[in-house]
């Protein structure tokens, strides 16, 4: 599929209907914030856009109609996903992606929205650009977004390293949040934030 600016319109539009106007307004954010970080980063450009307009689709639908969606599609979705309902509609945008509007479906669109709420070990550039885009955008205004984003663009060189150690900031934030207000952690995040560890570390 070429991603004509025509495309990119009627996505928009599409996404419009489908969300309130505080989370299409954070969704616009988050594709420039995208074409920002794509300044710096080579990831598949189109890959990453459309999945920037796509990660929240299914943000507002009702726990139960996510679920349905999951397994229609024959996805099986984790305890700990089950646990933390917020982090549901990363499973359930793939789905609903699939099934209506599958011109905009690919592996890797679906594999970068999976990912962009919790983390994952071993993520791709465009999974890491996703994951920073959402926290960093610059309407966010928990203090942990607003620190993160400061720390993103402080630095003049923003090699891998410094997207990574970024990247581990955000993950540090979340799971200090989380822990502190008594919440249940994504054992993804976990994973996430332990790859980041070593392998930072061994550099
Ligand atoms: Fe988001």
């Amino acid at each position: 599929m070429i991603f004509t600016p025509e495309k990119e319109e009627s996505l928009a539009a599409f996404i419009k209907t489908r969300m309130s106007p505080y989370r299409f307004s954070h969704t616009m954010s988050v594709v420039c914030e995208c074409r920002e970080l794509l300044r710096y980063y080579r990831a598949p450009r189109n890959t990453l856009i459309i999945s920037a307009y796509l990660h929240d689709v299914t943000k507002e639908m009702p726990t139960p109609e996510q679920l349905a969606l999951c397994e229609e599609a024959g996805i099986e979705i984790s305890p700990d996903t089950l646990r933390s309902e917020k982090t549901l509609h990363a499973e359930s945008a793939p789905a609903f992606i699939k099934k209506y509007l599958p011109e905009f479906y690919t592996e890797e669109t679906a594999e970068i929205i999976r990912s962009h709420t919790t983390g994952i070990p071993d993520m791709t550039l465009g999974q890491k650009l996703l994951f920073l885009a959402d926290f960093i955008e610059p309407t966010r205004r928990f203090d942990e977004c607003v620190d993160v984003r400061r720390y993103f663009y402080s630095k003049e060189n923003k090699d891998i390293r410094h997207l990574n150690e970024t990247i581990l900031y955000a993950l540090r934030l979340t799971i200090k949040e989380l822990a502190v207000s008594k919440c249940f952690i994504h054992g993804m995040t976990i994973q996430a934030y332990n790859y980041l560890v070593i392998t930072e570390n061994m550099k």
